[in-house]
């Protein structure tokens, strides 16, 4: 059990008294970051905000439940609704209540390692893309593959953004495919960009008609959904006015574009994470 004991240093005692607006804490592995979260939420709720607008997102299921432990510990204030809880968590209860916008059934599934397998399999045995499928090696390319997609989902590119940058077509003038996609592409697939557009678009639209999202898709959705929504942008950027995440360094592309939808026009964003290893940087 972690306790929170011994008295916050300088730098804790700032953060936590921070009023509003945007702040970013980096510090080693160890400094005490999560703790300055955790204080950071008792005060906001000492001082009368409520549980359920405080949202927290952390990257792993134990990091939630830890935090809400270190969380419930103090807090004695009738709480309803807390927010303390992963990306994936966030973003899978985001598109239950409003998927229905892109026609995502409130019953959908999350897929499984297995079934992306197998799904992919035979999208490959459907188009039998040249360049990526092989008769005698069919399997070959299923780990890329999935990889790649994982990869474009991650830097919000759609299957239609994808097709369109690979057929070079200026479609879409505003079609940027980041590095991270462009990279994972700067390998043996590179031969193959419209092919694998295709097995993108053909991958997704049978996973949608399985009523199936892998964890990827439900924070591609809700990013989806509030931008093209914006009464549902503003009633969520209202709902939450304080908004924390920890392990800031592991956000990807998707996750940092939610952050910011959500912490709206007031940003009272207070992301803490460790130097070392940032992914992303502000
Ligand atoms: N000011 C402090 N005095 C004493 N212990 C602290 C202080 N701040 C944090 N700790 C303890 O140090 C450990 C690491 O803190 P944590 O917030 O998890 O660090 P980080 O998130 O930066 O890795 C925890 O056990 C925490 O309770
Ligand atoms: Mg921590």
């Amino acid at each position: 059990m972690i306790a929170d004991a011994g008295v916050l240093n300088e730098q804790q005692r700032i953060a936590v008294a921070h009023a509003g607006g945007p702040l970013l804490i980096v510090a080693g592995a160890g400094t005490g970051k999560t703790r300055v979260l955790v204080e950071r939420y008792r005060r906001l709720r000492q001082e009368g905000v409520p549980a359920e607008h405080i949202l927290l997102l952390t990257f792993t299921e134990k990091a939630a439940r830890e935090i809400l432990d270190r969380v419930e510990r103090e807090d004695w204030l009738p709480a309803g609704e807390r927010w303390v809880m992963t990306y994936h968590a966030f973003a899978q209860r985001f598109i239950q209540e409003e998927g229905w916008l892109l026609n995502i059934p409130r019953t959908f599934r999350i897929i499984s390692p297995v079934r992306e397998w197998e799904l992919m399999r035979d999208v490959l045995l459907a188009l039998r893309p040249p360049h990526l499928f092989h008769a005698q090696r069919p399997h070959d390319r299923i780990p890329e593959l999935l990889k790649l997609i994982e990869r474009a989902k991650q830097e919000l590119v759609s299957p239609e953004e994808f097709s369109a940058w690979a057929a070079g077509a200026r479609a879409m003038p505003d079609t940027v495919v980041p590095p991270g996609v462009a990279d994972a592409l700067a390998d043996p697939l590179v031969a193959a960009q419209a092919e694998a557009a295709g097995v993108y678009a053909e991958y997704q639209r049978r996973m949608l008609a399985e009523g199936r999202l892998d964890f990827d898709d439900t924070i591609f959705y809700t990013v989806r959904v509030l931008m093209q929504e914006p009464a549902v942008l503003r009633r969520q950027a209202e709902h939450f006015e304080h908004i924390m995440v920890d392990e800031f360094q592991d956000t990807n592309f998707a996750q940092s574009r939610l952050i910011e939808l959500l912490a709206g026009d007031s940003r009272n964003l207070c992301v803490v994470g460790d130097d070392d290893q940032s992914i992303y940087k502000f």
